[in-house]
């Protein structure tokens, strides 16, 4: 099944989220750090989740949906009957008030309506991107339908805002983790920091020594550009490569021709590859190191 995405994200894994949960093993706690617009999440394979991220208005939202979509999907619905109504100013006085109170509502607001549903912060941490002008934002009616299904979807996890390395300091054997990080040299959209590779690849080592299984989706190429901040080999034990088209790279480099390829690395060796039973899903299927 093909989830709509209820949190528009730039760095999105949903075109691509069926095909890489065939990666994914059952578990007993299922761990997504990074979990912006969550699009692996319905490929928990286990009924017990823990999913965080750095952004406290995207935590607030997801703990929102899970807990009361009907509420989530009454304040999207008198923003948007506003917005119909008086036209991009109400766009430009909701942004104010997120900006003064970070409100999780004003926040789905704003990324319906913003340009691209690019979620952009500058230095002062202040939420910058413009009106979308062609564009009306979600129905109400559709949205709505949305939030149902996600809120049962996001029932079995605990969401956190608090650093990845926090979120994973009780993974222990029998866990799954997906990792979906910014990439590494790019200044983080929220934290206007790099992502610090070390420390990453650190982590990385310690979920092996605690017996835990991980699929991370990393570095790659758009068009002629390449990112590669290849892990240290002996971190994992497998790697693919996926066409990502319209991800994360095509948002950042506003380079919406070219073709977006992104590396998978795994800790573990999936037995469906060795049987190839994944030949037609990926085209790119790979190296086994
Ligand atoms: C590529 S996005 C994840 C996209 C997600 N897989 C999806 O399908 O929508 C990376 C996320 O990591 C978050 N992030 C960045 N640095 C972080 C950190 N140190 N700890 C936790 N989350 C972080 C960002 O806010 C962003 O939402």
């Amino acid at each position: 099944m093909n989830y709509p995405a209820v949190i528009k994200w730039s760095g999105s894994k949903r075109l691509v989220a069926k095909q890489l949960s065939q990666y994914f093993s059952n578990c007993e706690t299922y761990y997504e750090p990074f979990v912006g617009g969550g699009a692996m999440m319905p490929f928990a394979k286990t009924n017990k989740g823990v999913a965080s991220d750095i952004i406290p208005e995207l935590i607030n939202l997801w703990n929102a949906i899970k807990t009361n979509p009907k509420l989530v999907a009454d304040e999207y619905q008198s923003r948007w009957e506003d917005l119909q109504e008086k036209g991009q100013e109400v766009y430009y006085q909701i942004r104010d008030n997120f900006n003064q109170n970070k409100n999780c509502f004003d926040f789905l607001f704003l990324t319906r309506t913003c340009v691209n549903g690019l979620i952009r912060y500058n230095k002062q941490g202040e939420f910058n991107n413009s009106f979308h002008l062609s564009r009306p934002g979600i129905n109400p009616d559709t949205l709505r339908s949305q939030l149902v299904l996600w809120s049962k979807i996001v029932k079995k996890f605990v969401f956190y805002n608090i650093d990845y390395r926090e979120c994973l300091l009780d993974v222990k054997s029998g866990d799954f983790v997906f990792l979906d990080p910014p990439y590494g040299g790019t200044k983080d959209r929220y934290t206007r920091v790099e992502f610090d590779l070390n420390n990453f690849y650190n982590e990385l080592e310690r979920l092996n020594t605690v017996g835990a299984k991980w699929l991370l989706t990393f570095d790659g190429t758009a068009g002629k550009r390449e990112y590669n901040y290849v892990p240290p080999k002996e971190i994992y034990k497998h790697k693919f490569t996926i066409n990502t088209g319209n991800s994360a790279f095509t948002k950042v480099m506003n380079s919406k021709k070219d073709t977006i390829k992104e590396s998978v690395y795994m800790n573990f060796n999936p037995i469906h590859i060795q049987a190839n039973l994944f030949q037609k899903t990926f085209d790119e299927i790979t190296v086994c190191v």
